[in-house]
């Protein structure tokens, strides 16, 4: 198995899949069923249909909850954002390469505040449009749908960037984690840490789950 030697698996529930009437009990029953990191889907409407969380949810989940959050903006002109998400608790932003045009500014930037950063690529996105940031990146986003929905198929295709990216990131030496998000269910979770992926973004499979710790546990292959 290709799995980071400097990375455990991790598993981060994304509270897009939760009863948004019943988020603070919902986000508890993940915390105490052994998740690594909450990972919180804010969409703005443009880069992605839909629209979601803003920065008062994530201030709000820094308040009343003791774990780390992994903030994926699919949103443009992210960086008119950072320091109010900063302000609210992220530990970590990231940001899509598509929305990006001075990528490696950004990813900067999220530093210099002080956060953790990322970015994201689309599964219509090639690994070699990041190669060039990759000495700036805490972490890449391997995206297995395409962003907007949770509940999607995973899309098999993206396995390949996986493994090209862990490749990629080995040849420099790089400590960048590898995440995926959407589609991930104990299937697909086992084929992305094979191919190189340590960090596993997961909504409908652990949300949908009648025992949400037990889902968690099976992710971490
Ligand atoms: C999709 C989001 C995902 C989504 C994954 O745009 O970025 O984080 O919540 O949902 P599932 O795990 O249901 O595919
Ligand atoms: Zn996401």
């Amino acid at each position: 198995m290709v799995s980071s030697k400097s990375h455990p698996v991790v598993v981060a529930p994304s509270i897009l899949a939760a009863d948004i009437s019943k988020l603070s009990e919902d986000v508890s029953s993940v915390v105490s069923g052994g998740a690594d990191w909450l990972h919180v889907d804010v969409m703005d409407g443009t880069f992605v249909p839909p629209i979601t969380f803003g920065a008062n949810v994530v201030q709000s989940l820094k308040d009343n909850f003791k774990i780390f959050l992994d903030v994926h903006l699919m949103i443009v002109e992210p960086e008119r954002h950072f320091k109010s998400f900063r302000d609210a608790g992220a530990d970590r932003v990231i940001v899509h390469q598509e929305a990006c045009p001075h990528l490696h500014r950004s990813l900067s930037h999220i530093r210099e505040l002080g956060m953790k950063n990322g970015v994201a690529i689309n599964p219509g996105t090639s690994v070699d449009s990041i190669v060039d940031v990759l000495d700036v990146c805490d972490l890449v986003l391997i995206m297995t749908v395409n962003p907007g929905w949770g509940g999607q198929p995973f899309i098999h295709n993206c396995l390949g960037k996986i493994r090209e990216l862990k490749t990629r990131l080995d040849e420099l030496n790089s400590s960048a984690i590898i995440e995926v998000d959407g589609g991930i269910n104990a299937d697909t979770a086992l084929q992305c840490v094979k191919a190189g992926a340590t960090a596993l973004v997961a909504g409908s499979y652990i949300f949908g789950a009648p025992d949400r710790s037990k889902a968690i546990a099976s992710l971490r292959v």
